[in-house]
């Protein structure tokens, strides 16, 4: 299946009930040919409502980290979400709703194929790097599985809500740099 048509089939996904509350799909974003993909959590209210990930001010700060790494959402990377569509009340997404929806971020990091993978938070990072990942402890490190390169950093909203780990979290996209010069062909 190629890109367009695993977007339009998405668009209309009726697998999980999160279906019925949703105002829109959020597929994702970017570069098809991504070497780095970000993965967040799920999409807020703003996202349901533009069809778009990370829109609203945790979106905001996100590319103000991309922007100082010479990463850009419209140019060199691709933005996803665990789960498609928004949780009421933007509640933590359900096992089952995660369950429904991961072909279709399996299908997207197929058809991408990227060398690197950047968990936003720990939902993120539970579901894709391991189910005991802490973010505050391993937040930052690289850690390759089957030739792709995974690292969890901490989620936008939650520096939003504690900017003390700010710097931290930027030294995390300057590691991010670093890793993208050592592995990546043309990603600037
Ligand atoms: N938070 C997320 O995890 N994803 C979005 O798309 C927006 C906010």
């Amino acid at each position: 299946m190629d890109f367009k048509t695993l977007k339009q089939e998405c668009l209309t996904c009726t697998r999980c009930p999160l279906c019925e509350t949703r105002k829109n799909v959020v597929f994702g974003t970017g570069a098809e040919d991504a070497e780095v993909l970000f993965i967040g959590e799920a999409p807020g209210q703003n996202e349901d409502e533009q069809g778009l990930p990370f829109v609203g001010r945790s979106g905001a700060l996100l590319d103000s980290y991309l922007h100082t790494i010479d990463l850009d959402r419209e140019k060199n990377i691709y933005i996803a979400n665990t789960i498609k569509c928004r949780p009421p009340q933007n509640r933590d997404p359900q096992p089952a709703e995660r369950e429904a929806c991961l072909p279709w971020l399996r299908e997207q990091f197929r058809l991408i194929r990227p060398k690197i993978i950047v968990c936003l938070g720990r939902i993120a990072a539970q579901q894709i790097i391991r189910p005991d990942f802490q973010v505050t402890k391993e937040h930052g490190q690289f850690i390759e599985k089957d030739g792709v390169l995974f690292m969890g950093t901490f989620h936008p909203a939650a520096l939003l809500r504690n900017p003390n780990n700010k710097p931290i979290a930027f030294d995390d996209f300057a590691a991010l740099r670093e890793k993208i010069k050592e592995v990546c062909d043309h990603t600037y």
